[in-house]
């Protein structure tokens, strides 16, 4: 028989490649699709009709519960977000709901479909639950580059709803012996990426000047630095940390870092543009409050998964420059099917 696969937030970029992922490893999959005219539902029933769809949200215990009972999984992959951290300022209570609470309500599916509780502990045949946990948790961060021992300092309302849920994930797995995990992940990007990161909209951008689609770019921080890889591979390394005989915590990123304005730089070479005759400085794109500098030490999984990045940095953002010079070309809209390639 096929092992079985939940995926919440499959609508999105995580989702997708997962998805892909496990399909191609024999995997029946299911997936967690949320609202009553979701446009990104459709898009995912054409590129991958393969996938079965259950109705739920991370709002509502009730559905997470039927929706486990429905799919009866042997894994769960929990990426389903507000993701995009601005908004988690401006909407921070749902963000908490969503990305914090969402987690306890998805173990507490599990939990309550596996009759676990705090006398009977999970045994053999458990459903394995992953948690998408992020390095936006380092926020300002103690050490560099940071590894899994690295202690937490959000500074996000996403970074600290992460938190919890990264803790819970920990916590559940101890009281439980649930075989619960959290990939401690760094930014990964994709020609798939949501045009609101950072990564999608440079490229996005590079490729309407190059076009004579636009003029300027207005961008915020340049100065700020993250550790960049693509979510192709980072979804290989969703799937090892859940087979592996005891469940534990793994960090996943490249080990290299670089700016905002060196991703530009990448992103305009690429289209044969100068960055500096179209990037114009917004300060209202700067947050209140910032995380300066992100690297991962991804030794762990590296030794104990045998994970390796295959994309470079540089590899990525040509890859993105010219999905989207493409994209456009082909009159295609970025938020439509053909931006999904
Ligand atoms: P994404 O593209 O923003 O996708 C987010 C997903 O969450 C969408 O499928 C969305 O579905 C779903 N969702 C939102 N609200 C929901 C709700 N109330 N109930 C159920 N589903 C809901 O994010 P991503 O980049 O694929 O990231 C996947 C996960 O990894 C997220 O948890 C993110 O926080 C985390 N993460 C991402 C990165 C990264 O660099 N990409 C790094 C570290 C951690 P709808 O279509 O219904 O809106
Ligand atoms: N989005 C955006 N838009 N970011 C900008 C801009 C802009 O116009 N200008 C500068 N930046 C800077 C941000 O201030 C931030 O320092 C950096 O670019 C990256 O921003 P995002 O691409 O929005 O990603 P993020 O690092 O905040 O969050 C992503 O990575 C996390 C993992 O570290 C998201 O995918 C999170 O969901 C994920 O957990």
């Amino acid at each position: 028989m096929s092992r079985r696969a939940l995926i919440t937030g499959i609508t999105g970029q995580d989702g997708l490649y997962l998805a892909e992922h496990l399909l191609s490893e024999g995997y029946d999959v299911w997936g967690l699709i949320r609202g009553q005219a979701n446009p990104r539902v459709s898009r995912l029933r054409r590129h991958l009709p393969d996938v079965r769809l259950v109705r739920g949200d991370l709002l509502d215990q009730g559905s997470l519960i039927s929706a486990v009972e429905k799919a009866a999984p042997d894994e769960v992959y929990n990426l389903g977000a507000i993701s995009f951290v601005p908004m988690s300022w401006e909407q921070a209570e749902l963000t908490g709901e969503v990305t914090g609470m969402g987690v306890l309500r998805m173990l507490e599916a599990i939990r309550v479909c596996s009759g676990v509780s705090s006398t009977r502990t999970g045994a053999q045949g458990q459903i394995r639950f992953y948690q998408a946990s992020s390095s936006e948790m380092f926020g300002q961060v103690r050490e560099t580059p940071q590894n899994e021992r690295t202690p937490f300092h959000p500074r996000s309302p996403y970074g600290v709803a992460k938190a919890y849920g990264h803790f819970l994930t920990q916590n559940y797995r101890e009281s439980y012996g649930m075989h619960a995990v959290s990939g401690i992940l760094f930014n990964h990007e994709s020609p798939r990426r949501g045009t609101e990161f950072v990564t999608r909209k440079v490229t996005l951008g590079a490729a309407r000047i190059k076009l004579g689609l636009a003029d300027e770019l207005r961008l915020g921080n340049l100065e700020a630095r993250r550790d960049w890889g693509y979510a192709g591979d980072y979804v290989r390394a969703m799937h090892m940390m859940l087979q592996t005989p005891t469940p534990e915590d793994y960090v996943i990123g490249t080990g290299r870092t670089h700016t905002v304005r060196e991703l530009v730089q990448a992103a305009f070479a690429a289209a044969g543009l100068d960055w500096e005759r179209h990037v114009v400085g917004d300060r209202s794109l700067h947050r209140p409050a910032e995380v300066d500098l992100l690297c991962a030490d991804p030794k762990k999984a590296r030794a104990q998964l045998g994970w390796e990045p295959s994309v470079s940095f540089e590899e990525l953002i040509a890859m993105m420059v010219e999905s989207d010079l493409r994209l456009l070309a082909d009159g295609g809209e970025p938020d439509q099917d053909s931006s999904w390639p």
